[in-house]
């Protein structure tokens, strides 16, 4: 009899098991039919950013002067509508993306560490151990050349390295098609962003083009430097004003590469770092363009929300803000390894800045941090996979 009991009982676990196991249920999302903060829904249905800095004409945007606070803005990746900003959203903090659903974008892009992975180099599928740290993703919209050796030319290009690389997220391009389109809340999701859809299978450019749509969302230009850059003289202090002014002269040089008002100007330039723990020395950009005066060389990365992407560098090698920038102050060349000849560029000099002079110019780098338009974590994802916290890193990993 109590044998009986337990029979059925384990049978039902077995049955109500399996039933939670079953592919996802219709699907309860409904896009987001307005546009993220900081842009205007046009009449088309598609989001338009609109900032003050594009009052600016100064430097026409893609050919920036150096380094005046009303500079114009290069132009920007926007116009894509709601809902496929919302979808790429979903898909960004899916893991249901990579080979085994262990890792999504957000693993190595955590919203809560400036969309960096709080890492000297971030870890993938599998703990594989990546040979360059993950950089912020906020106003990537305005980047024209993507990694830290500018080998990728578009939003949508670069995508595709951490999707299909063995060591980050792992997938195929057949496996991640075959994975979506046998999700039904997937593909009804996909028809409510693309309804001029030619057919309800999912394509991999819909696929990109969401992911895309979503991280030209992440923009950042609203920090109490901009206040301060728009004429509100009050919203830096005293000491964070010095640090600005430390920032733009030509001593430091600091603005020639890190140049407002995204505080990067885009290039690759060599500053001359080692390799932590004595490894071979990353060729970076040489590699990408050929050239072997960009040995060494690396994309300037936007200082904005630095304070909250630690470590810093292409390698992560140095823990803090104050470490970084006291490298440019301790002597031209004086990391390069030996017997290496590298081109260090002509800005990077012997500024010698004081001890003082250093913590004004972290102080000011502080004032760059603003996540006003920090986008929600889904709640609940269309794969059905679960967006948990892990103790430490803040990740998100399938329990599905
Ligand atoms: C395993 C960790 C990892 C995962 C997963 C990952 N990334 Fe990255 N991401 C990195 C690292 C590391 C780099 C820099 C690599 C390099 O420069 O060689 C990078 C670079 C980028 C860049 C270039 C930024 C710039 O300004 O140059 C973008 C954009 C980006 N990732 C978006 C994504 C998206 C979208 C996904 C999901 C499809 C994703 N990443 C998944 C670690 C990761
Ligand atoms: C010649 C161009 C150039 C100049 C001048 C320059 N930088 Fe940089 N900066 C770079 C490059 C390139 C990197 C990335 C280097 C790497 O990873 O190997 C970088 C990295 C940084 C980082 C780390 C950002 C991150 O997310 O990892 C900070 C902070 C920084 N620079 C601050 C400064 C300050 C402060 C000054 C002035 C004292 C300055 N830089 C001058 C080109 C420059």
């Amino acid at each position: 009899m109590i044998r009986g009991i337990l029979f059925c009982f384990l049978i039902t676990l077995i049955v109500a098991i399996i039933i939670d196991y079953k592919a996802p249920a219709e699907n309860t999302i409904t896009l987001c039919n307005t546009c993220p903060p900081g842009f205007e829904l046009m009449e088309n249905n598609t989001c338009k950013l609109r900032t003050l800095y594009q009052q600016y004409e100064s430097g026409n945007g893609d050919e920036p002067g150096v380094g005046g606070l009303k500079t114009a803005l290069p132009s920007v990746r926007d116009g894509f509508s709601p809902q496929q900003i919302d979808l790429g959203r979903y898909l960004f903090f899916d893991p249901v993306l990579s080979k085994d659903g262990s890792v999504s974008c957000a693993t190595c892009h955590q919203p809560s560490k400036g969309f960096s992975d709080g890492l000297k180099t971030s870890v993938g599928i599998d703990n594989a151990r990546l040979k360059r740290a993950a950089p912020s993703l906020w106003n990537v919209a305005f980047n024209k050349k993507f990694f830290w050796d500018a080998r990728s030319t578009s939003l949508e290009a670069q995508l595709t390295g951490p999707l299909y690389s063995p060591n980050e997220m792992g997938t195929t391009r057949e496996n991640l098609l075959q994975k979506l389109n046998g999700i039904a809340a997937y593909r009804d999701l996909f028809q409510q962003a693309f309804p001029d859809k030619r057919s309800d299978k999912i394509e991999l450019s819909e696929i990109y083009t969401a992911m895309t749509a979503f991280e030209s969302s992440l923009i950042s230009l609203n920090s109490r430097y901009d206040h301060y850059a728009h004429g509100y003289t009050q919203a830096l202090n005293a000491q964070e004003i010095e640090g600005l002014n430390i920032f733009r002269s030509f001593v430091a040089r600091c603005a020639e590469c890190h140049t407002p008002p995204l505080f990067t100007n885009q290039q690759v330039a060599v500053v001359g770092l080692a390799e932590p723990d004595g490894l071979p020395l990353d060729p970076g950009a040489q590699k990408t363009f050929q050239d072997a005066t960009l040995r060494g060389a690396f994309k300037v990365p936007s200082l904005r929300n630095a304070d909250r992407t630690a470590p810093y560098s292409h390698s992560g090698k140095f823990a803090t803000l104050r470490e970084m920038v006291e490298f440019y102050s301790k002597g031209r060349g004086h990391d390069v390894p030996a017997g290496e000849k590298l081109h260090i560029h002509w800005h990077i000099w012997e500024p010698n800045l004081t001890a003082y002079e250093i913590d004004r110019l972290v102080d000011f780098i502080k004032t760059l941090t603003d996540e006003s338009f920090m986008p929600t974590k889904p709640a609940v994802l269309p794969s059905g996979s679960t967006i948990v916290k892990q103790n430490l890193q803040e990740s998100i990993v399938s329990i599905q």
